[in-house]
């Protein structure tokens, strides 16, 4: 049975958390994602307003692999959660158990979440954690060059 464990984010896991980041099939999923992924400047400068406290992070360990990260942006007063995974780790249920996991650290409630349409995957994370649909929306998603519907979930 593989190990699943989170930790607090260390300067040596960006590297893998930007080589997650150009994974196509991934960025399609995401959908809402930085205009040009393979920008480490604009990458380095999100996660140092991270680590510098904009949110909290944790590195995901499969095996004692870093194999992705969770993060919850206290934005507005209306807390978000999000992650990203290597596409090598999808489908054992590393998502949802390092959701779970990540939710017992997180006091925020209600916390907020978004899908794009067709993710889901991401949508049954969610929905498994405890997440329920509350709307909807639309805007361009520079993952897929397109507008795009977006599911709107709350855990309360
Ligand atoms: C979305 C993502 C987090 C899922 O990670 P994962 O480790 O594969 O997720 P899990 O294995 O824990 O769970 C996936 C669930 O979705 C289900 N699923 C997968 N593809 C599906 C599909 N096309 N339709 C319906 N359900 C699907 C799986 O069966 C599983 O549900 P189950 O455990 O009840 O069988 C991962 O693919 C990822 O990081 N994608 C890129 C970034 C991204 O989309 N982030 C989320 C932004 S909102």
């Amino acid at each position: 049975m593989a190990e699943i464990a989170l930790r607090p984010v260390a300067g040596s896991d960006l590297d893998a958390f930007f080589v997650h980041q150009q994974q196509p099939d991934a960025i399609h999923m995401a959908a809402f994602t930085p205009l040009q992924p393979g920008d480490r400047a604009a990458f380095d400068l999100r996660w140092r307003r991270i680590l510098d406290g904009a949110g909290t992070a944790r590195t995901v360990l499969l095996d004692g692999v870093v194999v992705g990260h969770l993060v919850c942006f206290g934005d507005r007063g209306a807390p978000e959660v999000t992650y990203w995974f290597d596409q090598s780790s999808w489908g054992r249920g590393v998502a949802t158990a390092a959701l779970t996991l990540f939710l017992d650290d997180v006091d925020d409630r209600p916390l907020h979440a978004r899908v794009a349409a067709g993710n889901e995957a991401s949508r049954r994370v969610l929905e498994r954690c405890g997440f329920v649909v509350v709307g909807t929306d639309r805007g361009y998603a520079n993952g897929r060059g397109a507008v795009v519907d977006e599911t709107l979930l709350v855990l309360r």
